[in-house]
């Protein structure tokens, strides 16, 4: 299974959740990871956790809403390993969850600014690192970026937009040999999953749950294996698409 052996991995958010059990996947398919987090604590604990397995890892402080932080992650990437050759673009917050007219502007920018300009950011500083020798950059959107997510009008509209600018980049990078895609969990078990439940449309997990066709949530190492494959070689001619991951809620 190491079909990533030597490959250089940036992943944000990787400290908690989708982004650390895509960390760990990356690492058991051979690739040597940075984990870059807000959380610093927690960024250093799942890459100390690689390194014990015999693995590669760096952990990272990161912010993605500060332009200064995402250049300075894959300035030490390259320094530390040399190179960039992956990057999963997958921190993110929910947000408030209330009606439109009640998000507030202070919720909308913060939303929009670690949802969608922090995957621009981020993107930015990775395409000038992969354009000499081409490389893979998938983005986390949801489902809420291809579905009306009601009550949660900033993160739906940041995640639309990831969506966007996964393709727009997706056609301006292909000649660089830069494959760019977008990844949209369902209901994933997380800490986001919990807030975001509570304050869903439909009001509970268990509503939540009943709509996905397959009737469950899912773990996030779920969502790691489909991060990996368009990650990997096997997804080759794939680039400028979204693939939702979701048991089915979006059908
Ligand atoms: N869990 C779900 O059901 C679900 C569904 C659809 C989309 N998503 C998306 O998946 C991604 C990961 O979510 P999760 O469910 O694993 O959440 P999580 O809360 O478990 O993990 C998110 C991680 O991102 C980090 N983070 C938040 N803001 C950051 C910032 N500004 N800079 C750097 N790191 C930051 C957090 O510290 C945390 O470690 C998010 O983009 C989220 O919108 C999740």
């Amino acid at each position: 299974m190491n079909d990533l052996q030597g490959k250089v991995v940036i992943v944000t958010g990787g400290a908690a959740g989708i982004g650390r059990a895509s960390a760990l996947r990356f690492a058991g398919a051979g690739a040597r990871v940075v984990v870059a987090d807000r959380d610093e604590d927690a960024a250093r604990a799942v890459a100390a956790g690689i390194v014990e397995a015999g693995g590669e890892a760096l952990g990272l402080r990161v912010d993605v809403s500060r332009d200064e932080d995402c250049a300075a992650m894959v300035d030490a990437t390259q320094r530390h390993f040399g190179g960039l050759d992956i990057a999963f673009n997958n921190a993110g917050v929910s947000g408030r969850i209330a009606r439109t007219e009640d998000q507030g502007l202070d919720n909308w920018h913060a939303v929009l600014g670690v949802n969608l300009t922090g995957v621009f950011q981020c993107m930015v500083h990775e395409l000038r690192a992969m354009k000499a020798h081409g490389g893979v950059i998938v983005n986390t959107a949801s489902v809420a970026g291809v579905k009306g997510a009601p009550y949660s009008a900033a993160y739906c509209a940041s995640k639309h937009g990831v969506i966007g600018l996964t393709r727009a980049a997706a056609k301006e990078y292909g000649k660089y040999g830069i494959r760019i895609n977008a990844v949209c969990p369902g209901y994933i078990r997380t800490a986001m999953a919990d807030e975001i439940a509570a304050g869903s449309a439909q009001g509970s997990s268990e509503a939540l749950v009943a709509a996905a066709a397959l009737r469950r949530s899912a773990d996030p190492e779920e969502v790691a294996e489909l991060v990996v494959w368009l990650s990997s070689a096997k997804a080759s001619f794939v680039t400028g698409a979204h693939y939702v991951v979701d048991g089915g809620l979006s059908a």
